[in-house]
């Protein structure tokens, strides 16, 4: 059965919420997914004073070791300044042994992310991701057009060709609309196939 890892970071809960639709999407497509979170690495009383959600649900992931189980790995983080977040760069930086090895080359990888606004770093982010999962040797899946739900400007939504991502607003009051879920749940249906596939 085709494995799939969405691994995330979040602080205030909108990935999480993302992580969970991809990963709805990608067992839709008979995958076997797990989700994982990254480590914190900020101090606790910032994220305390900057009130960090405490609860987030998944599991923290066991290493960097583990990228190698899976045939496709799809990570999700929140800008920060226009690209992704340091906790997930730093956990992904620990990735020299596996790069070196060639362990993670072939698989399929895919980017979500989060913004407060609409024109805050979505795309760069997600880049920021992506080019991340290039050097990594990953084939990238994106989010096609055939989710035809990224078209339209009449209500505010996230997702664009490059990934699926949602926008929480400056006090992080939005949460994740149903064209934002639907768009993460399409991907990660994408990636499954496309792992299913390229295993074949
Ligand atoms: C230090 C910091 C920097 C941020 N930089 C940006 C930014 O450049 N552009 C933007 O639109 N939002 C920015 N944000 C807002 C976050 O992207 C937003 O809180 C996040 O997408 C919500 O996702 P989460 O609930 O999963 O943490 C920033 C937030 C923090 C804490």
């Amino acid at each position: 059965m085709t494995k799939v890892l969405v691994l995330y970071y979040s602080s205030y809960g909108h990935m999480e919420q993302m992580a969970d639709a991809i990963a709805e999407g990608a067992r839709g497509a008979g995958a076997e997914v797990d989700i994982r979170r990254v480590p914190e690495t900020a101090p606790a009383d910032v994220a305390k004073a900057a009130g960090f959600k405490p609860d987030i649900s998944h599991p923290v992931i066991e290493g960097i070791d583990k990228l190698a189980d899976y045939d496709a790995i799809i990570v999700g983080s929140p800008t920060r300044f226009g690209r992704m977040s340091s906790q997930m760069a730093s956990f992904l930086d620990q990735a020299g042994g596996l790069w070196m090895r060639g362990a993670l080359n072939g698989k399929v990888g895919a980017a979500f992310t989060s913004t407060a606004t609409q024109h805050g770093g979505q795309e760069v982010t997600l880049f920021s991701i992506i080019t991340n999962l290039l050097h990594f040797g990953l084939t990238i899946v994106g989010l096609d057009y055939g989710f035809a739900g990224q078209m339209g400007v009449k209500e505010v939504h996230g997702n664009s060709p490059y990934g699926a991502s949602t926008i929480a607003d400056g006090d992080g009051s939005r949460q994740p609309s149903q064209v934002d879920l639907d768009g993460a749940r399409y991907q990660g249906r994408r990636v499954a196939e496309v792992a299913t596939k390229l295993a074949a």
